[in-house]
């Protein structure tokens, strides 16, 4: 691999860790007291999910754990981010707490703690209780309140042992691809639904729209607590030209020539992660980044002789935390790096076609093959120098 990566610059606890979301890879929806989430809905809805796919099964993570736990020694991480489902925490969204899904996170909690592995817990990755959403979702004030109770009920049981807690997993996609565009669930297209999120509510933005949202006093206040670390997804760069004349968001993609694709048809840009840590360092103040994914889908085959080829996967890993260790040695504080994903799992609209995985996994026997790109990661995990175990606080 051409770019050499600055081990250095990475601190002696940094966390290599691989990353996952409940309803991608659980499975077990309707099992030990788990109620339904916007996602079954919406994967239920015929035509909504590319091929008919559902999260249904998944990765039968809910019964297969201790395995992926396995993967992870495998692949050497020190750090593992994973998201609680709501809807087996508090089926109902705000009513009794259901004790067989809290326990379910207990265990995995203590199976990682004995592996050597950091829990890092995700409250939200998307699957809100159905029962909420048919109290209004997320444009009911009352929602962001039974978020916070949840929030306190797994607190309360995991938070003697997990450290490192992310609220909302890319707000963006809930708000924006879920209200406005519906190509995620809920699947509805209001405006005013779409633009709740952030440090209050940007006047430009409320001008540009031209939709009234529903501020109180104190909000912003409220929103805006300080952070012990910031979150960075990062797969691709857009590139947009203004369109002013609308739709909203008034800009249109633009399609860069002669640049790489991946099976996704985004943009391979190893440049631009590079850039977004350092804004977020210089503008946003960021104290501490962790990059909580990154990754890419490729078409991969599972070959006789049981391995999995995957130069493309492979080159995008390295040349991207290349330009993370680049960000470092220019004064990111980047505490963590979370390849997306531990294993091949259920792409939201996409279905199981797009594989993100280290881990190739065969969907009629749940097999988990070790794919080259995997292999790679654990012997970069292997030369950090001075690898030690990462904080936990
Ligand atoms: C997201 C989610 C992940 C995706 C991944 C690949 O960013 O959309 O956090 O659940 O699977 O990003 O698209």
């Amino acid at each position: 691999m051409s770019d050499r990566i600055d081990f250095a610059a990475l601190p002696d606890d940094f966390a290599w860790g691989v990353a996952t979301s409940a309803y991608q890879i659980e499975g077990a929806v309707a099992e030990d007291g788990r109620a339904p989430s916007i996602w079954d809905t919406y994967a239920h809805t015929p035509g909504r999910i590319d091929n008919g796919d559902t999260g249904d099964r998944a990765c039968d993570h809910y019964h297969r754990w201790r395995e992926d736990i396995g993967l992870m020694r495998q692949l050497g991480v020190g750090a593992y981010r994973f998201s609680i489902a709501w809807p087996r925490i508090r089926p109902d969204g705000d009513g009794p707490v259901n004790a067989a899904g809290l326990a379910f996170y207990d265990r995995l909690v203590d199976g990682l703690l004995e592996a050597g592995i950091a829990p890092f817990a995700t409250l939200y990755h998307w699957d809100l209780p159905q029962a909420l959403q048919g109290r209004g979702g997320w444009p009911a004030r009352e929602t962001a309140e039974h978020f916070a109770a949840y929030a306190g009920v797994v607190a309360g049981k995991l938070g003697d042992r997990v450290a490192h807690w992310a609220t909302l997993n890319e707000p963006l996609c809930s708000a924006w691809i879920g209200h406005l565009e519906g190509l995620m669930a809920p699947g509805h297209t209001d405006l005013t639904a779409a633009a709740v999120h952030g440090r209050g509510f940007p006047a430009d933005m409320r001008e540009v729209y031209g939709v009234e949202l529903p501020e109180r006093a104190g909000d912003p206040e409220t929103m805006a607590q300080p952070l012990d670390w910031l979150g960075l997804n990062y797969y691709f760069p857009v590139v947009v030209a203004a369109e002013p004349a609308g739709p909203p968001p008034f800009a249109r993609p633009v399609r860069r020539p002669r640049v790489p694709r991946t099976g996704m048809d985004w943009e391979v840009d190893a440049d631009g992660i590079e850039t977004l840590l350092l804004r977020l360092t210089r503008e946003y103040g960021a104290r501490t980044l962790h990059v909580t994914e990154n990754g890419s889908a490729y078409p991969d085959v599972l070959r006789p002789d049981g391995t999995v080829a995957d130069p493309e996967r492979t080159e995008y890993l390295h040349r991207h935390i290349a330009a993370c260790a680049r960000a470092a040695r220019k004064g990111a504080p980047l505490a963590g790096y979370f390849a997306w994903s531990l294993m091949d799992n259920f792409e939201w609209a996409y279905g199981y076609d797009k594989r993100f995985g280290l881990f190739h996994v065969d969907r009629a026997t749940q097999a988990r093959t070790l794919k080259d790109s995997g292999r790679h990661y654990a012997e970069l995990i292997r030369s950090h120098p001075r690898r030690g175990t990462p904080r936990t606080s």
